[in-house]
């Protein structure tokens, strides 16, 4: 069912054009932690992107999207974070973060930046100040806290459990020694919830997007997009509830307002509202929204020349315009289009797609609801195969059951895998994925068929999920190991040579021949195919259109045409052969790519080719 194109007609100023850049992007997610240790203290750090971007560009995305940078204790690798306004020392400095930037434009590539509005870290200015002060104080009230139930307040205030297992509540001692309240925290202790309903944090996180789009920073992923809004009376949940209004903490109607004054402010930073020498963050100084821990003259854009960073760096205007997207995990996708409905989020992350089996109907059918669901919008689809949160691809595809789920990683850790057919299926996805209309996110190290590491030793885990459920539930260490770069022995030049420390979670030994250096030099690599695959989406016109046509094909088989019909010869055709058996291959011009070596002219079982028409 093709969808519908990109609505035209005249266009406000700063609203998204249909050739906007984040509508048909390459993402490649850039873990940092885990991607390229410049230091050699045994975790990557900016220092070790910026020295990659080349391989980056080679690859041929579009755009980087950097997990967490921030100053973070790092309970949850980043993700608790104490300063939103600068740089973790272990990962640089805000000038390394400035040259980066500007050096990826230079490569024509933008920057996406992971915001984390729903909770911040317990050891944020903010928490520390509401853990000195009395409940009921102006500090409290920017978090949820609460006074215990039972008859000394020893138990939580009510039953809500932590997504990363254990309650998600957390009693505090008072200033005098007693115990005291209760803090709300939906993941782990270190990660307080912030208050939404309170006017301070709606400023603050305006604030900080407004500091790192004066940065040059092009789009903001949106941690835990739908969690922010709570019910202000905390009932107890029955376990009945559904995401949406009537739940007290997920998916509630409230949070869309958030997201519109978001939309406002990405779209005048796209719109060129803010000019070279106009968004200094001085303009948005801390007398204006009550942090005093954040003065312009320390992490101002004013201390920074705005050659160095301004807007006016980046060019004609498309190159400025930002973007959003939000992590929204929903089973309803009537309440996910809500994200990119008219003056919000540009795109939400496509989690039935990663979730989904390697199935020819399930795939369909998860494509088939995702073109529906965005093309009225005029929003674009994205397609994610996988992020720092799942079992990696070859792994998830390797196994007799090839769905996910996050809630079900143990069952899927006890299946045994085979990992040559999950490498061939991941192949096949890569050009699947990579054919469908919208923009599409490939995180670290899919390019090079990594799989997941299940058999990382207990005293090494790092994950809190693995002490949260108390070791029933593996984490998600396993696909965040450090990339493999070159040579045959860990740390495989993920640290420069001499390191003072080993990479922060082991790399397995047979890695060495997942190395960028050794398929570089390898014309069937997994990397040579994304290469290729990246090269042709690019610059094949077929791929720009905005809609997909189906084909007939036989069972478990997908194949959809790209392209202008009517245009001879301008179409390429994807076909995937999901089934059991190799397929004839419709007629066709050329094979353009294909994922695996045809078999006397057909399509083999695990195989995807795209074919140029006649
Ligand atoms: C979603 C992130 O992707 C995940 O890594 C993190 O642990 C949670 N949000 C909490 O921030």
């Amino acid at each position: 069912m093709p969808s519908a194109p990109a609505p035209s007609g005249p266009r406000r100023p700063g609203s998204p054009r249909p050739d906007s850049w984040w509508r048909s992007a390459a993402i490649y997610q850039l873990y940092v932690r885990s991607f390229a240790d410049g230091d050699g203290d045994g975790i990557g750090d900016l220092a070790g992107a910026r020295a990659r971007l080349p391989h980056l560009a080679e690859l041929g995305i579009d755009a980087i999207w950097f997990n967490p940078w921030y100053p973070s204790p790092m309970a949850d690798a980043g993700y608790d974070i104490s300063d939103y306004r600068s740089i973790d020392p272990v990962f640089g400095t805000l000038a390394d973060a400035d040259a980066l930037i500007a050096e990826a434009h230079a490569h024509g590539i933008r920057i996406i930046i992971d915001v984390v509005p729903n909770h911040g870290s317990d050891r944020h200015p903010w928490f520390t100040a509401a853990l000195a002060a009395a409940p009921g104080s102006a500090a409290r009230a920017r978090f949820w806290f609460r006074p215990g139930r039972g008859a000394a307040g020893e138990l939580p205030p009510n039953n809500w459990q932590s997504i990363f297992g254990g309650p998600a509540w957390t009693r505090v001692t008072e200033a005098d020694g007693s115990p005291g309240e209760w803090y709300l925290h939906l993941f782990a202790p270190e990660q307080p919830d912030f208050n939404w309903d309170s006017p301070d944090v709606r400023r603050e996180f305006e604030d900080v997007l407004r500091f790192w789009f004066a940065r040059g920073v092009d789009g903001i992923r949106i941690d835990s997009a739908a969690l922010l809004c709570k019910d202000a009376a905390l009932p107890d949940v029955t376990g009945a509830e559904q995401p949406g209004p009537a739940h007290p903490y997920t998916d509630r109607d409230e949070v869309h307002a958030v997201y519109q004054s978001w939309r406002a402010i990405a779209d005048d930073y796209g719109a060129g509202e803010h000019g070279a020498g106009e968004h200094g963050d001085g303009e948005h100084g801390d007398g204006e929204h009550g942090d005093g821990e954040h003065g312009a003259g320390e992490h101002g854009a004013g201390e920074h020349g705005d050659g160095e960073h301004g807007d006016g760096e980046h060019g004609d205007g498309e190159h400025r315009e930002r973007m959003l997207i939000g992590e929204v995990w929903l089973p309803d996708p009537a309440r996910l289009a809500r994200y990119v409905g008219p003056g919000e989020l540009n795109t939400v992350f496509n989690f039935p797609y990663l979730n989904c089996p390697w199935d020819a109907a399930e795939l369909r059918r998860v494509i088939d609801e995702t073109l529906a669901l965005n093309a009225p919008l005029g929003a674009p689809a994205t397609w994610v195969l996988s992020n720092h949160d799942v079992d990696r691809v070859v792994s998830r595809y390797g196994r007799p059951d090839t769905s996910f789920s996050l809630e079900r990683r143990p069952y899927f850790h006890g299946l045994p895998v085979d990992l040559a057919l999950g490498t061939r299926r991941a192949r096949a996805a890569a050009l699947l994925t990579m054919a469908l209309p919208g923009s599409v996110y490939i995180y670290q190290g899919e390019e090079t068929g990594l799989w997941e590491v299940q058999d990382i030793p207990d005293e090494l885990r790092q994950d809190p999920i693995w002490d949260r459920t108390g070791g029933a539930d593996p984490g998600r260490d396993g696909c965040r190991v450090p990339l493999p770069w070159s040579g045959t022995e860990p740390p495989f030049g993920f640290s420069p040579a001499g390191a003072a420390a080993a990479p922060w979670l082991p790399q397995p030994k047979e890695w060495r021949e997942l190395t960028v250096a050794a398929e570089s030099a390898d014309g069937d690599s997994m990397l040579s195919l994304y290469r290729e695959a990246l090269r042709i989406r690019r610059s094949v016109p077929a791929f720009a259109a905005t809609s997909l046509s189906w084909r007939p094909a036989p069972d478990g088989v997908l194949a959809f045409d790209r392209g202008a019909e009517h245009v001879p010869g301008s179409t390429v055709r994807c076909v995937a052969n999901l089934s059991a058996v190799p397929v004839e291959l419709p007629p066709h011009a050329a094979v353009l790519l294909a994922s695996g070596p045809l078999d006397d002219g057909a399509l083999p079982p695990d195989t995807t080719a795209w074919l140029q028409a006649h």
